[in-house]
């Protein structure tokens, strides 16, 4: 990370503090930073909760989340000690307006100035506008830059409660002062897909109608979804998943190029990718939608009980697990490109890629016999298992015919950098201190993407699937998503798979 980091004092107030996503991501990555020298000498991370700790058993509860969580593993002893000092806990409700009279006068007085301070919304959805309804009572927060706030996805359930609560923080908070997150974005991965786009010049003539066929969107995850029944059975695949990470990584395949790497032009160029997405009406979504549910099953040899029998799950619960959408991007670039995305739980491989289908050459001067096995280009980019790009192109196989055989080139990051990545939330929280939005979701793109996805949502609300489970656990979703694509002539394409050569 050769990110400049913010030298000014900060605290990290973090709502939640005793939550699953604290330990998880949040306290990992700061531990992370501050070993790597990237978090100011002056900082404090103030955990918030209404749980009953002390700030020695909230620094035993993110010691267990560290060691088990961080990309270094094992905290080391000095290390940890050296970061524990930093963190804090304060027991209050979060509707206790005198929590916030505490906060907002918090820092060291020994500080040389007063630190910034990052409010880290890291609780349940449902407590994110009580604790804004109760920041909006002082008044000094408004505008000044000193002050930011931090929300975790989901941001909202729909179309309206998004609207809604962008209309409660942007009482409270500047849209420069709101970092939203889709942790996504952090990925180096996915940031490279901007480097790779409009760094490099020979992409430009073929990202387009012209040559691209379609493109794909997988994200799919061998886990099912652990402890999480109680957010995942009301929120399902298309809200978890799509609306946000999925549609991400199409703006950042579809956008225009950016006149300048600044948060606002970046980000108003994906919002135009938004908006050209041709809208699906109510009676267009069988069509365009596919919905899916695991049944038990078996991933990497292990059996898998449905997605109706795991924790907090409605024992005839109507959401979905797996979904897939077919989009159009109605601009010059894209007419009549289909974007397919597909995402879902318990499926046979983590893996999460996008590639560029190009079409097959117009006139094939080769015999019909030696190019069985011939393929399209295609430009796979990976972000899971490996991250990395590879370039499918036809050779001719050594021996006395011509026969075609796809060749891949290739490039994987830990091959030609030698380095780990960091963590995306490390990314994103430097971004947050430096104040640099970029990587974030600006109010308009969160809404744009939930206009986009409101008729599937609720068409699917509206209608119980009757089919439902309509997958094995350990398969690539139900057999209509196969026929989404097969009705267009096309096949969902298998994964590619490539390893890194590891220390070569
Ligand atoms: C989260 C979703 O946003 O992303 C999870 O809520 C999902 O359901 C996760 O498992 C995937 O993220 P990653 O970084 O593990 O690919």
């Amino acid at each position: 990370m050769n990110k400049k980091i913010n030298q000014e004092p900060v605290v990290i107030v973090l709502f939640g503090a005793s939550g699953d996503l604290s330990a998880r991501k949040v306290i990992p990555a700061l531990y992370n930073l501050h070993i790597g020298g990237f978090l100011p000498e002056e900082y404090s991370i103030v955990g918030v909760a209404r749980s009953e700790l002390s700030d020695v058993l909230l620094r035993q509860r993110l010691h267990d989340g560290v060691n088990k969580f961080s990309r270094r593993g094992i905290a080391g002893e000095q290390e940890w000690a050296s970061f524990a000092e930093h963190v804090h806990y304060i027991q209050a409700d979060y509707d206790d307006p005198e929590l916030y009279e505490r906060l907002i006068n918090i820092g060291d007085p020994a500080w040389e100035k007063p630190p910034n301070i990052i409010f880290y919304l890291a609780t349940p959805p449902n407590l994110f506008t009580v604790v804004i309804e109760q920041l909006g009572k002082i008044p000094v927060l408004r505008g000044d830059l000193r002050y930011r706030i931090v929300i975790e996805k989901p941001f909202g359930h729909d179309l309206e409660s998004a609207r809604a609560l962008n209309k409660d923080l942007l009482q409270v908070f500047e849209e420069q002062q709101i970092y939203r997150i889709d942790h996504y974005l952090g990925k180096e991965t996915v940031q490279n897909i901007l480097a790779f786009r409009f760094g490099n010049a020979i992409w430009e003539p073929l990202w387009n109608r012209n040559f691209i066929d379609h493109v794909q969107i997988t994200v799919a995850e061998k886990i099912g979804i652990g402890q999480r029944g109680r957010y995942y059975d009301s929120a399902g695949a298309l809200r978890d998943m799509i609306q946000n990470h999925l549609m991400q990584l199409l703006c950042l395949i579809a956008m225009e190029a950016p006149s300048a790497f600044t948060a606002d032009e970046i980000r108003n160029k994906k919002v135009d990718v938004m908006n050209a997405i041709r809208l699906i009406t109510k009676a267009e979504v069988p069509a365009y939608a596919v919905r899916g549910q695991y049944g038990q099953g078996s991933v990497d040899g292990k059996q898998v009980q449905s997605y109706r029998e795991e924790k907090d799950v409605g024992k005839a619960s109507n959401t979905e697990t797996f979904a897939a959408l077919k989009l159009f991007v109605d601009n010059w670039r894209w007419q009549g490109v289909p974007f397919y995305l597909r995402t879902g739980k318990c499926m046979p491989g983590r893996v999460s890629e996008i590639s560029l289908q190009f079409r097959p050459v117009p006139h094939h001067p080769f015999s019909h016999l030696n190019t069985q096995v011939f393929q399209p280009n295609r430009l796979v980019i990976q972000i899971e298992p490996n991250e990395g790009v590879v370039l499918r192109t036809q050779a001719k196989e050594p021996g006395l015919g011509m026969q075609l055989k796809p060749v891949d080139m290739m490039y994987c990051y830990q091959d030609v950098f030698h380095q780990p990545s960091p963590d995306a939330y490390e990314t994103l929280l430097v971004d947050i201190m430096r104040n640099d939005p970029s990587l974030f979701m600006r109010a308009d793109q969160v809404e744009a993407a939930w206009t986009v996805i409101q008729p599937i949502l609720d068409v699917w609300s509206e209608t119980k699937e009757l089919n439902f489970p309509n997958y094995q656990a350990g398969q690539w979703g139900p057999s209509e998503a196969e026929n989404l694509v097969a009705r267009d002539r096309k096949t969902w394409l298998l994964p590619i798979s490539f390893e890194p050569k590891r220390g070569s």
